[in-house]
């Protein structure tokens, strides 16, 4: 059987050949006694060896081969690391404790390093949370290095745009190439909802955008967005925008602002006094928010020279019953052991909203790459800052005999899980 299945390879690639115009006669003549030879399989089927029929034939076993032959590779280079980034699954795979190559930086020679996510300092003891590695199944990733990727950000700017977490991806990116920039050749600045820093030598900046709706929002003050009545203008980006829409690569995220069940909508501006409001369900907001994010991109971005990715859903630790034992992150020094773990505060209808909306655009013409690290963060409740933070405000005494009532299960260590989200992004800007 599989002998046969290579034949129809070789014959059709004879049969190319003869396709040139001098050589049709022989090639014709060659197909008819090919014909009858394989009348006696083509019987089987009690196919008439018409000349047509045998073409569409061999066409179908062709196909047919060639996708039996593409699973059985997948099977084939299972444990083979050079399989090529594009076809490797880089989201499935499983964290291997690595103390040799693990951390990629320091905590302490950060720079740039953001109190919210310095859990050392902060006083945790444990500190294994910083050496893991993100093993994939079918290849390995490849290591990161900071001076290839500023090479290839050399006269640009790549841009994270959206809440807390895109800026815990954005100081693990900053933190992940700081090293490699001595002190005089780079620079930290931050204007509002943007900040910026720059390898000056490269001209390369890495910048992060704060957007936490993505859409216009009142939660959009990049110090004071703690407001009681969130509410957001769904229909309105251009005020955010215009202060990426030039980047040569964009990260997107935007998720954990919007998790409650409905949303203030807003009709008119913040300004004006007669603008109209409505509650509305919270995926349809959401839903809405995403479609108006991506006719921007479709109708503003250079699709031929912006890359652009969307983060999915960072996974929170609240609920320590969905590993089985204390009340949420706080406490956790090992990662959830349990294969395809997937805890209870990760809403996968919201998901996949954004899956579509990322499906729609790019039947657009415009293509973003999702950067799938649900699951694989899910795996790790002892990542997060938990109370190894600085708290903006003073504990009371009831926190203070309850640790966990104040644990940030939310955001994360750095060096940490986000740092893993960096080599994917590696992978992409470097590597494709
Ligand atoms: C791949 O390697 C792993 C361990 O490294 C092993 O358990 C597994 O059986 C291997 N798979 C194949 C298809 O050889
Ligand atoms: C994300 O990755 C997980 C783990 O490999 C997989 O189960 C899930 O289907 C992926 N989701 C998408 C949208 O690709
Ligand atoms: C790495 O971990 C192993 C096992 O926990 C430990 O014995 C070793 O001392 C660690 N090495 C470093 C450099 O931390
Ligand atoms: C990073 O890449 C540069 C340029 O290709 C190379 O010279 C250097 O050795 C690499 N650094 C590491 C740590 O691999
Ligand atoms: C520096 O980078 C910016 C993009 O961030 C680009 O617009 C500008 O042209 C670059 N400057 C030079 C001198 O290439
Ligand atoms: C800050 O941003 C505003 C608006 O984009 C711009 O007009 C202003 O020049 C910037 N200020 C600095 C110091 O870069
Ligand atoms: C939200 O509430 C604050 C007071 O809590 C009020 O000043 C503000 O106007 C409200 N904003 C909207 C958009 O409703
Ligand atoms: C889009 O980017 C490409 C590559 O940088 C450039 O050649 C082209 O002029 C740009 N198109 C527009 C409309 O700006």
């Amino acid at each position: 059987m599989k002998n046969e299945s290579h034949q129809p390879q070789q014959e059709a690639s004879k049969r190319r050949k003869n396709q040139n115009p001098t050589h049709k006669g022989k090639g014709e003549r060659k197909l008819i006694g090919m014909a009858k030879k394989h009348q006696i399989v083509l019987g089987i089927w009690g196919i008439r060896s018409s000349f047509r029929s045998l073409i569409a034939l061999l066409l179908t076993i062709l196909i047919i081969t060639a996708v039996y032959l593409s699973q059985d590779s997948g099977r084939f280079f299972e444990n083979r690391t050079n399989v090529e980034l594009s076809q490797c699954n880089l989201f499935s795979g499983k964290w291997v404790f690595d103390n040799q190559s693990y951390p990629l930086y320091k905590e302490k020679e950060c720079t740039y390093m953001s109190d919210q996510l310095a859990c050392e300092k902060f006083g945790r003891k444990d500190l294994s949370y910083q050496n893991w590695r993100w093993q994939p199944h079918q290849c390995n990733l490849p290591r990161f290095n900071a001076t290839v990727l500023l090479e290839r950000l050399r006269n640009k700017r790549l841009i994270f745009v959206g809440d807390s977490l895109n800026r815990g991806q954005w100081v693990s990116m900053v933190c992940l190439v700081d090293s490699a920039v001595p002190p005089t050749l780079k620079s930290m600045h931050t204007n509002g909802s943007l900040s910026t820093f720059k390898a000056t030598e490269y001209n390369a900046s890495i910048e992060f955008y704060w957007a936490p709706l993505l859409v216009e929002s009142n939660s959009d003050d990049p110090l004071n967005h703690r407001v009681p009545n969130r509410t957001v203008r769904v229909k309105a980006i251009e005020k955010h925008a215009k202060h990426w829409t030039d980047g040569d690569i964009l990260v997107f995220d935007s998720y954990l602002w919007w998790r409650r069940p409905t949303m203030k909508v807003l009709w008119g501006s913040f300004e004006s006094p007669d603008g109209i409001y409505k509650e509305v369900e919270m995926l349809r907001v959401y839903e809405m928010a995403l479609r108006t994010w991506s006719d921007w991109l479709e109708f503003h971005v250079n699709r031929s020279k912006t890359q652009l990715f969307f983060v999915s859903m960072s996974p929170t630790h609240e609920s320590g019953e969905d590993w089985g034992d204390g009340e949420n992150c706080y406490s956790e020094t090992e990662p959830v052991l349990k294969e395809e773990f997937w805890g209870s505060d990760t809403d996968p209808k919201t998901m996949r909203v954004v899956e579509n909306v990322l499906d729609d655009l790019k039947t657009r013409g415009v293509d973003v790459q999702m950067l799938n690290i649900t699951q694989l963060s899910e795996y790790r409740k002892e990542g997060h800052p938990s109370i190894y933070r600085k708290q903006w405000e003073p504990l009371t005494e009831e926190q203070i005999s309850d640790p966990s009532s104040y644990a940030d299960c939310i955001h994360w260590c750095l060096p940490g899980v986000p740092d893993v989200w960096n080599e994917f992004l590696y992978a992409y800007i470097v590597h494709q």
